[in-house]
């Protein structure tokens, strides 16, 4: 899913610079991570997965030119 430039925007006003998503190593995490970094924002992502997280963190970096900062614990 694309986000519109009003949705980006809105996100971008209401949360910051930053975001600290939980849980992101998989499922609506995950895909909220994706979503959050296509707006702009820089991330915090956590999960118990250290594999998993830096896949992601390395695609969203990639993808979105955002800084994205992982913490791996349970
Ligand atoms: N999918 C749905 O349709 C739906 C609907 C309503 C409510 N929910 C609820 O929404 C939540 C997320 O659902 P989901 O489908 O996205 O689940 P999921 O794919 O299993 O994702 C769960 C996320 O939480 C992390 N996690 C689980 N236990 C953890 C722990 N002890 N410490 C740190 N991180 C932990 C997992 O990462 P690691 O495994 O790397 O730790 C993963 O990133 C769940 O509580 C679910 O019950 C889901």
């Amino acid at each position: 899913m694309k986000l519109s430039q009003k949705e980006k925007d809105r996100l971008k006003k209401k949360y910051g610079e930053w975001a600290l998503v939980t849980g992101a190593s998989s499922g609506i995490g995950k895909e909220l991570a994706y979503r959050v970094a296509e707006a702009g924002l820089h991330l915090i992502i956590t999960g118990r997965h250290e594999d998993k997280l830096t896949a992601i963190r390395q695609e969203i970096q990639s993808l979105y030119g955002v800084n994205v900062e992982m913490v791996v614990a349970d």
